[in-house]
């Protein structure tokens, strides 16, 4: 078979499942995405660099960009090479989430596994495995065991993401010092810096990119330095030796990933991270459970209580009862005690060799709060705050999860408090490094902290975490995680969260999976006084717009109970999803998204604003044809605003059908949610 013809057959034939070998190398190897709108293409240039693009309905994406690799140890992958192999194949597969956004799942895509080997020198050769699909693509370096090349140490990856068009960006800085708990910069993509994926982008003709990875698993996460213009290379967050990933071949990296849509909302709705993860590592984990929860947490934010012992202890054993009571008479099947566990006295701050993660205070009596969480019906949430002391955490891991597990705690949040870079873990030679977050070693103890849970049948989610890329698929455990400035930041942060925030997340951090937000705030009292960016309208709304399985009713409980009729939705609103649509939005101005809970007929809605105010005309067409719905409207009220009078709501009831066409009118910092209770 000619060269050319193998070429075109590889082009006109996506859908067919195809492996095409050639002696003799070629110039180029082509893909394209199921419905044939996306396109990749690999190419080595005349000094036999690789580099591959992506077009959409025969436009540039993702201009021509650099592929490679640079080790500490042996020379880069990145010159004189060729395409010795190319091979497609298609997959089409059904599989289901046990939890999710939405339970059907369809991965279909066009596989192409480009084989590029060193013409000259130690002829080494690695592969570049794309995925097409409809929503976007993902690659990875896959590096099998050859001569020389036992060990990877990776000092950088080479890749690049050349931007096609001028676009805006969506971005937080990378490598400074709060990982990832920044304010979101919106800028011409020539200013962004270096940046944390997910990165999202618009391109002056609206069409809607994400970059980020998936399946990050025993490596290093990857951020993006602006080389030049619109070209963005992969910067490897640090390891603790010189390499910033060191692992045995074979071995093939994370999937870098690029999701296209012309909608924002169709970002959303993109399974493509999931996709490129394994499936469930697990097997059964019908114990896995999602639930809302309440906690011994928002009145430390506050001051108004202690982590530490003294007398504003907050994690007391009557106190904890009193959670567990109202958790237990509202329908919430959690309670999160943080403050339990000895080591909080003095400067925990990236201080973590004080904790015992299986010794309480003598004011918490763990046995009594078991057996009337228990009796209540009512799980416990356990904390884990480590103050990023990976080692210190890991020495106890194993005995603080039996106890989890023998007190019936089926989720524990763990929290990495340190600065970038003050994580610490021990390295293989028995001392204490200092580390990133985001770093392979972190990367690996994430791992070893799942793996532990789910021998005791918990659940995970970790604050100052490393970031999500789609691993809940493969360990559905993973069920959660902070990762982004949450609302604690609306308590104490300088300055508090902006009211474009969340408008601003559900296109970007929300991208990568879901987030323990903890949102629910009625009380609005900040530290410094400064008023909250929000309404509360607009918090009841952020139970539908941010997804996470576990859903915190953040606020005090007195703040509950003095307003029971706006606390309904919180009671009603599920955590747990058949389905999933970001009907409407433009990123960091406005979304509105509409979820079926699961295993029910119900349909929920969730609709948030920046700082303008605005009326949205959303047709109901989501809603089952021909069936009745109550609609329970939960709207800012007149006067309503965040600098107003961020209380001011209405709640009313009205027949609708798919028919319909819902008026959603938002205040400034405002937003609305609505359940749609079928007939
Ligand atoms: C930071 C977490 O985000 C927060 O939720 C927690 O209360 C504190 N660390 C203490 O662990
Ligand atoms: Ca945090």
């Amino acid at each position: 078979m000619s060269n050319r013809l193998a070429g075109l057959l590889a082009a006109l034939l996506p859908l067919a499942t195809l492996a095409v070998s050639a002696a003799e190398p070629r110039a180029s190897a082509r893909a394209a995405s199921p419905d044939a709108r996306i396109t990749v293409e690999v190419t080595t240039d005349n000094e036999g660099r690789a580099s591959y693009a992506v077009s959409r309905d025969g436009r540039p994406v993702i201009a021509p960009s650099r592929l490679g690799l640079m080790f500490t140890d042996t020379a880069k992958f990145e010159r004189n090479l060729a395409i010795v192999e190319q091979a497609t194949r298609t997959q089409d597969e059904r599989w289901e989430q046990p939890w999710g956004e939405r339970r059907q799942m369809r991965d279909h895509h066009n596989e192409l596994r480009v084989t590029l080997a060193e013409t000259a020198g130690p002829k080494r050769r690695f592969d570049v495995v794309f995925r097409v699909f409809d929503d976007g693509v993902g690659f990875r370096y896959d590096v099998p065991k050859q001569p020389g090349l036992d060990r990877l140490s990776i000092a950088e990856e080479l890749t690049e993401f050349e931007i096609a068009d001028a676009a805006t960006a969506w971005w937080i800085p990378a490598f400074e010092w709060n990982r990832e708990e920044y304010i979101y910069h919106r800028t011409p993509v020539e200013e962004v810096g270096q940046a944390q994926t997910p990165i999202t982008l618009r391109t002056a003709d609206g069409l809607h990119l994400s970059i980020h990875e998936a399946a990050l698993v025993d490596y290093s996460g990857m951020n993006l330095a602006r080389v030049d213009g619109r070209r963005f290379r992969a910067a490897l967050t640090p390891g603790i030796g010189s390499a910033k990933v060191d692992v045995a071949a074979p071995f093939a990296t994370p999937w870098r990933t690029i999701q296209i849509s012309d909608r924002a909302g169709g970002l959303v709705e993109s399974g493509l991270i999931l996709n490129l993860n394994a499936p469930n590592a697990l097997g059964d984990v019908s114990w896995v459970r999602p639930m809302k929860y309440v906690g011994i947490w928002w009145e430390m934010h506050l001051d108004r209580k202690t982590w530490a012992s003294g007398p504003k202890h907050g994690a007391t054993t009557a106190h904890a009862i009193r959670h567990i009571d109202f958790a237990a008479a509202n329908g919430i099947g959690g309670v999160l005690v943080e403050g339990w566990n000895v080591g909080w006295d003095g400067d925990w701050f990236g201080n973590g060799e004080t904790f015992s993660f299986t010794r309480p205070y003598p004011d918490f009596d763990i046995e009594a709060v078991k057996r009337h969480a228990r009796d209540q019906g009512v799980t416990l949430i356990g904390h884990h705050e480590t103050s990023g002391h990976a080692a210190h955490y890991e020495a106890q891991l194993d005995d603080a999860m039996a106890l989890y597990g023998r007190l019936g705690v089926q989720a524990v949040k763990t929290g990495y408090v340190a600065d970038a870079g003050q994580a610490k873990v021990r390295g293989d030679d028995g001392a204490l490094h200092y580390a990133w977050h985001e770093g392979q070693s972190m990367v690996r103890h994430h791992q070893r902290v799942v793996e532990a849970a789910a021998q005791h049948r918990i659940s995970v989610n970790p604050h100052e975490p490393v970031k999500d890329t789609g691993l809940r698929r493969t360990y559905p455990n993973l069920v959660t995680r902070e990762g982004a400035r949450g609302m604690e930041y609306n308590a104490w942060g300088q300055p508090g969260n902006p009211p474009e925030h969340e408008a601003t997340l559900v296109y970007t951090r929300l991208l990568a999976g879901p987030m323990d937000f903890t949102p629910g705030i009625f009380g609005m009292d900040t530290k410094s006084g400064a008023p909250m960016a929000t309404t509360l309208a607009k918090q009841l709304a952020l139970y539908v717009v941010i997804y996470s399985p576990l859903q915190m009713a953040a606020d005090l409980l007195e703040h509950y109970e003095s307003r029971p009729e706006a606390f309904q939705f919180v009671r009603d609103v599920p955590v747990d999803w058949e389905d999933t649509r970001a009907l409407d939005g433009a990123v960091g101005e406005y979304a509105v998204i509409a979820r079926r809970e699961r295993g029910g007929d119900d349909w929920y809605l969730g609709a948030v604003t920046d700082d303008t105010a605005r009326t949205v005309a959303l047709p109901l067409d989501f809603l089952e044809p021909g069936r009745r719905y109550t609609a329970q409207i939960y709207r800012d009220g007149d006067g309503a605003g965040w600098r107003t009078d961020p209380h001011a709501i209405a709640i009313e009831s009205r027949e609708v059908g798919a028919g319909d066409t819902l008026s959603i009118k938002m205040a400034s910092g405002g937003g609305q949610a609505v359940r749609f209770l079928a007939r």
